[in-house]
C-alpha cells in the first residue's frame, strides 16, 4: 500500500474560477474579474494590452462563473459524497479587502468563508487554502502599480494575517501564492502587472517576484506564529524540461529552463536566492529590490512542504525558432514527438508526473503535495446530462498509477493529490467553460448561457472508489 491512511485525497478550485457573485457581500474588483473570454483575453494577462475596467464588447466569464458563491454548499455535499479528504480552494482577496489597502478587513467576506470552512468540518473534508490564486485587487493595481511595488507586501500581509487569525483552529493547510512561477509568463494575472510604454518588462518582473517572495516568508511566518500546527507551503507550476535530444547544448537548455521556474522555489523552500539567477541577473543587469533585513526573512522562514501543479512536461532545444511548438500551461514549448495530446494541444506525459516528482523530491527534500492535475476537455452529455468521460478516467488512472510508483518505488513523501477543477469551471488561460476538468458536470456555456444544474459525470464514481480503496483500485468498470 504505497499511501498511508490518512493520505489527503481531494479536489481544487480557484475562487476567480468558480465563484462569481463579483460584486456581492461588499466584494470589490480585482484582475480577474476583467479578463475576458476572447482574443484579447492573452495579451490582457501577460500585461501588454491595459485593460482595467468592464466594457460591454467583452464576455467576462468571472463575473458569475458557476456561481458557486450561492452553491456552495450543494458542491461541498457532492465533493464529501466522493470521499474527499481535502478541498483545496482559494480566498478572493477583494472579498475581505475590497480595495486591498483598507486597514480592517470586510465582516461580510470573513464570514461567508468561515461558513464553508465549518461545513467543510462538518463534512470531516480538511480545507487547503490558497492566499491568492492569480488575484490582485484593481485599486492596488491602479494606485500602485501591483506587485512591482514594496507597498504590496504590507497589503498582502494584512491580508495573511487576517486570514490566519479568524481561521484559526478551521484551516490548517495553505498556500501562499498559486503557481508563482507564473508571474514570469502572466504578469497581470499573477502579479498585477500592466507594463508602461518603454519599461524595461524584465526588471519589472523580477521586482514583482522580490516582493511576492518576501510576502510568502512572512505569511509563513505568521501563520506560523498564530498557530504552529499550520501548515504552509509553495505553489509551482511545474513540469520538468526535458532536452530535446542528447546534444549537449539542448540538455544545457533544458537545465536553464528548469532553473527560471526552481528558483522561486529555491527562495521559498531553501530560503536563499541561488547563485545563477543571481549571476544571470547581474549579466542582464536586473535588479533585485534587496533592503536590510529581507534575506534574513527569506532565510529564516521557509515552507513546510512543497506543492505543484503538473499537466505535462516541457521540451527544450536552443534555436527554438526551428522546431515545432505544442500550447500548454499559459506558455507553449517545443513539441515532444513521443507524446500524444489534448484537444487543447496539451501533451499528456503520465511518467513525467514521476520524473517531475523526482526531481522536486531530489531538490528540495521536503513533502509534496499535488494541488493540480487533470484533463481539460470536451464533455458530451446525453440527454440526461450525464457525460461518459472515460477519457478523463484514462488520464487521471495513468497519473496516479505513476504518482503511486514515484511513492512505492522511489520514497517520495507525497502528503496529497487534489485534482484540478473537481468541478467544472472557467478555465483560466482561454476563460472557457467548455474547457472542463471536473467530475461534476456544470450547464453553462462559454457565453455565460445555461440552468448552471450540477450533474456527477462517469469520473465521479470512478474517483470515489479510487479515494475508497486510497488509490488501490484504478480501473474503469
Ligand atoms: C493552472 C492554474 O495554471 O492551470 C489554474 O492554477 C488553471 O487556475 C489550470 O485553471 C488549468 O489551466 P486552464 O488554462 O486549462 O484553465
Amino acid at each position: 500500500m504505497p499511501f498511508s491512511k490518512d493520505f489527503l485525497w481531494g479536489g481544487a478550485t480557484a475562487a476567480n474560477q468558480c465563484e462569481g457573485g463579483y460584486n456581492l457581500g461588499g466584494r470589490g474588483l480585482a484582475n480577474v474579474d476583467v479578463v475576458p473570454h476572447g482574443k484579447d483575453r492573452f495579451p490582457i494577462i501577460t500585461g501588454e494590452m491595459k485593460h482595467l475596467d468592464f466594457d460591454d464588447q467583452h464576455f467576462y466569464p468571472a463575473k458569475e462563473a458557476i456561481d458557486m458563491y450561492h452553491h456552495w454548499k450543494e458542491d461541498l455535499a457532492l465533493f464529501a459524497e466522493m470521499g474527499f479528504k481535502i478541498y483545496r480552494m482559494s480566498i478572493a482577496w477583494t472579498r475581505i479587502f475590497p480595495q486591498g489597502d483598507e486597514k480592517e478587513p470586510n465582516e461580510e467576506g470573513l464570514a461567508f468563508y468561515e461558513e464553508i470552512f465549518k461545513e467543510c468540518q462538518r463534512l470531516g473534508i480538511e480545507p487547503l487554502v490558497t492566499i491568492t490564486h492569480f488575484d490582485c485587487p484593481i485599486h492596488l493595481i491602479k494606485a500602485y502599480g501591483g506587485w512591482r511595488n514594496r507597498k504590496m507586501v504590507d497589503f498582502y500581509e494584512n491580508l495573511a494575517r487576517t486570514l490566519f487569525t479568524r481561521y484559526k483552529g478551521l484551516v490548517h493547510y495553505w498556500l501562499t501564492f498559486n503557481e508563482i512561477n507564473m508571474l514570469l509568463h502572466a504578469p497581470f494575472m499573477g502579479a498585477g502587472l500592466v507594463f508602461e510604454e518603454g519599461e524595461n518588462k524584465e526588471q519589472a518582473k523580477y521586482l514583482a517576484a522580490h516582493h511576492e517572495l518576501l510576502a510568502s516568508a512572512l505569511a509563513t511566518k505568521i501563520g506560523h506564529e498564530i498557530d504552529s500546527e499550520n501548515k504552509i507551503g509553495c505553489m509551482l507550476a511545474a513540469g520538468d524540461y526535458y532536452p530535446y535530444d542528447c546534444h549537449p547544448e539542448n540538455v544545457f537548455e533544458a537545465q536553464q529552463q528548469n532553473h527560471d521556474n526552481l528558483f522561486f522555489i529555491d527562495v521559498q523552500s531553501r530560503g536563499k536566492y541561488p547563485n545563477y539567477l543571481l549571476k544571470r541577473l547581474e549579466r542582464e543587469e536586473i535588479e533585485l529590490p534587496i533592503q536590510p533585513g529581507d534575506l534574513e526573512l527569506l532565510a529564516k522562514n521557509t515552507v513546510d512542504f512543497v506543492s505543484f501543479s503538473y499537466y505535462a512536461s516541457r521540451v527544450a532545444k536552443v534555436a527554438e525558432q526551428d522546431a515545432d511548438k505544442s500550447a500548454g500551461n499559459i506558455f507553449e514549448s517545443v513539441t515532444n514527438p513521443y507524446l500524444e495530446a489534448s484537444e487543447w494541444g496539451w501533451q499528456i506525459d503520465p511518467l513525467g508526473l514521476r520524473i517531475t516528482m523526482n526531481t522536486i523530491y531530489d531538490r528540495y527534500q521536503k513533502p509534496l503535495f499535488i494541488v493540480e492535475n487533470g484533463l481539460g476537455a470536451i464533455d458530451k452529455p446525453d440527454s440526461d446530462g450525464f457525460v461518459t468521460d472515460d477519457y478523463r478516467i484514462a488520464y487521471m488512472a495513468a497519473h496516479i498509477k505513476e504518482m503511486k510508483k514515484a511513492v512505492e518505488l522511489d520514497g517520495v513523501e507525497l502528503m496529497g493529490y487534489t485534482s484540478w477543477g473537481c468541478i467544472d469551471l472557467v478555465s483560466a488561460g482561454t476563460g472557457e467553460m467548455s474547457k472542463r476538468y471536473g467530475f461534476i458536470y456544470v450547464d453553462r456555456d462559454d457565453s455565460g448561457e445555461g440552468t448552471l444544474k450540477r450533474t456527477p459525470k462517469k469520473s465521479f464514481e470512478w474517483y470515489k472508489k479510487v479515494i475508497a480503496t486510497n488509490g488501490e483500485d484504478l480501473t474503469n468498470e
